[in-house]
């Protein structure tokens, strides 16, 4: 992304969030949230096993990774070599989870 374009995305984010702070943190949890996924995904294209974790201290990674206050923590994931091969857990149909409209 160009330095323009991101700084298009900052200004509409603080035009559109601006003294919201719920709805400010609704959407940093989204964003990460899909920036976590996508993190996931391209990991497992390239052969990688990963994992999100949310049950972290969010202080101490505030401190570790030198975070402003102004920045949330909002998952953790780690991307490494799979001890095994796992096999595939039991997944709620798709069909269950979402409907079209
Ligand atoms: C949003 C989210 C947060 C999670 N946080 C943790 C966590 O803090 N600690 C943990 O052991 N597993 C956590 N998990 C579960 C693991 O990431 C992983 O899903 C679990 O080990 C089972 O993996 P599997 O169902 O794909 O085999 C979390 C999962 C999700 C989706």
């Amino acid at each position: 992304m160009n330095q323009t374009t991101a700084d298009g995305w900052v200004a509409f984010a603080q035009s559109a969030f601006h003294e919201q702070p719920q709805a400010q943190r609704d959407e940093a949890m989204r964003s990460a949230s899909l920036a976590a996924m996508a993190l996931m995904l391209a990991a497992a294209e390239a052969g990688w096993a990963s994992c999100p974790m949310s049950g972290f201290d969010p202080a101490a990674v505030r401190k570790l990774a030198s975070l402003p206050e102004s920045h949330l923590p909002v998952l953790l994931v780690a991307v490494g070599k799979a001890a095994a091969a796992q096999a595939q857990k039991v997944r709620a149909p798709v069909e269950q989870l979402w409907r079209r409209i």
